[in-house]
């Protein structure tokens, strides 16, 4: 774990360590000056505080904790090198204070940072901006001007150098209206933000927020209707995954927003003590009658067409149909095209979970011929066994390595989700927090089916095909599932099969009958 080469002398045997996707996000914005006037990853005291009642510790309003995880033996160092996921040195973090979270117990390190290079990964990384590079040609020559938010902020401790602190990010010439976003933006918000842009007199500021998933169909998605935007919008990406709640969202958004020199928010809801004051848009809708988008106020009532939910939205996707044009740009409809495949194409895996000797192996094998002979899909098969001897060889049958085993497979399988296939995965996975896991890392790239072969221990002892179970039970192999190691019986599987009381043929053909009533699988 000590950082790699390439690091100046004093640096390089300090220890390193990969903070997660979010803590990274936070990395990026904090050494930008983003979350000013935090420098660094909170301490116990700040954090708490924030959590009770968005402040910090000396009042300052700060929205979320901003905290870094690491393992307990972190904790005992006074500086640490973080770095992105390829382990390319980012900044050193000088550790003030190293805590346990109160809820989980987990480690954390609190401490300003030093950074060393900005980090460079993701897509789009070129359309990145700090707030300070935003926009050279109108950025002030002098340093030191104030921010309009930024009056009553504590000053920035000392010592704590940020690459950014000389310049400040420009001042508006008028107003700058900021649209931070995570979801495309379709006619409606398009006219919408027009609207309110031209009201206020007001340069518009677009920030797509990186999540990890999908960044690229956004950011594309967003691009795209770059020309139904008032003249002069920039587009600049901002690392921002969501954190499970809307106000605390909205108002960490008003940060970066004034972060990024911003007089005003675009947000569909008002909220108390934002850093920026948040502007409301008027209800818009589509005039059917002179196929315009434009505000409600201004439509005869019953000229006023229904919106298109997301659940119809997420129908029309599904089936392959097109995004209607009255609702979304064709640019935006492609991306979302793109992102949300339709299930025929969209890539899923089929993960069956039983004990050895279930049939789990002949029935995802037999899936896997069907699925050939029909055609029109890719399909990869990870039966237990022949990953054991492959991907898994080596590992042993502890708990620790049959977690390894399946997130292995689980690897895999989103991959060859992510790229459109069919991925049929057939290990005992005997733990469901395991499963829980492939089925989220699958999801993120795709659709997730288990299928639990329900098959009675006796029954897969009877068979007792590989004569394994005899040895099991005269003590030759330990840790054996169903004998002398558990199986976590599933209570989320979409589909449950008893081997004993049906034919493999038919197994399979449960198993297809589900994949074409989904859509995932064209009827014959
Ligand atoms: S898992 O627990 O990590 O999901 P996996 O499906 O890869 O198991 O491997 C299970 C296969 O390994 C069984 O079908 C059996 O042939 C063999 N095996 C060898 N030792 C054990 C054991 N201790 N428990 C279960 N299966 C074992």
């Amino acid at each position: 774990m000590t950082a790699e080469a390439g690091l100046p002398d004093t640096l390089r045997d300090l220890p390193g360590w990969a903070p997660d996707a979010v803590e990274l996000a936070d990395l990026e914005l904090l050494l930008a000056g983003v979350y000013r006037p935090l420098t660094g990853f909170l301490g116990s005291f700040d954090a708490a505080m924030v959590i009770a009642g968005g402040r910090l510790a000396d009042g300052t309003p700060w929205p979320v904790p901003v905290t870094l995880s690491v393992p307990k033996e972190l904790t005992a160092h006074e500086r640490i090198v973080l770095q992105d996921p390829e382990g390319v040195p980012l900044a050193v973090l000088k550790v003030t204070e190293a805590w346990q979270d109160p809820t989980t117990q987990g480690w954390r390190l609190a401490g300003p940072l030093e950074a060393l290079r900005s980090p460079a990964h993701g897509p789009f990384h070129s359309l990145r901006r700090r707030p300070d590079e935003l926009d050279p040609a109108d950025a002030p020559a002098a340093t030191g001007d104030r921010l309009p938010s930024e009056g009553g902020r504590p000053p920035t401790p000392p010592g704590n150098r940020l690459p950014s602190e000389g310049g400040r990010p420009p001042t508006p010439p008028g107003n700058r209206l900021c649209v931070a976003t995570r979801e495309p933006l379709h006619r409606k918000q398009l006219g919408q933000i027009r609207q309110v842009a031209e009201r206020l007199g007001a340069q518009v500021l677009v920030l797509p927020l990186l999540s990890g998933e999908h960044d690229e169909s956004l950011v594309r998605a967003l691009l795209g209707v770059r020309k139904e935007l008032p003249d002069g919008t920039r587009i600049v990406p901002v690392p921002l995954p969501w954190r499970g709640d809307h106000e605390r969202d909205l108002l960490l958004r008003a940060h970066v927003a004034a972060a990024y020199g911003a007089t005003h928010l675009l947000a569909e809801q008002e909220a108390e003590g934002t850093a920026v004051p948040v502007v409301v848009p008027e209800p818009w809708a589509y005039d059917a009658d002179v196929e315009i988008w434009r505000p409600v106020a201004r439509i005869e009532p019953d000229h006023v067409q229904a919106e298109l939910t997301p659940e119809r939205l997420g129908e029309l996707l599904d089936a392959g149909e097109p995004v209607p044009d009255w609702f979304t740009p064709p640019a935006v409809a492609a991306e979302l095209a793109r992102a949300r495949p339709p299930k025929h194409s969209r890539g899923i895996t089929v993960f069956f979970t039983g004990l050895s000797g279930s049939g789990k192996s002949t029935v995802a094998r037999g899936l896997a011929d069907a699925l050939v002979e029909r055609g029109g899909r890719t399909v990869t098969l990870l039966d237990g066994d022949v990953v054991r001897r492959m991907l898994s060889a080596g590992l042993t049958f502890s708990k620790a390595d049959r977690d390894l085993n399946i997130r292995r497979i689980g690897f895999v399988a989103a991959e060859i989700t992510r790229h459109g296939g069919v991925a049929i995965c057939a290990p005992i996975a005997p733990y469901a927090a395991t499963r829980a896991e492939v089925r989220r890392m699958v999801s993120a790239a795709g659709d997730f089916i288990l299928v639990h072969v329900s098959t009675p221990l006796e029954e897969c002892e009877r068979r007792d095909r590989k004569g394994l179970y005899a040895k099991a039970r005269a003590g030759l192999i330990p840790e054996f599932t169903g004998i002398s190691d558990p199986y976590e019986v599933p209570d989320d599987a979409d589909l449950t099969l008893d081997t004993s009381a049906m034919a493999p043929d038919e197994a399979v053909d449960r198993v297809l009958d589900l994949l074409v009533a989904g859509g995932w699988v064209r009827p014959e």
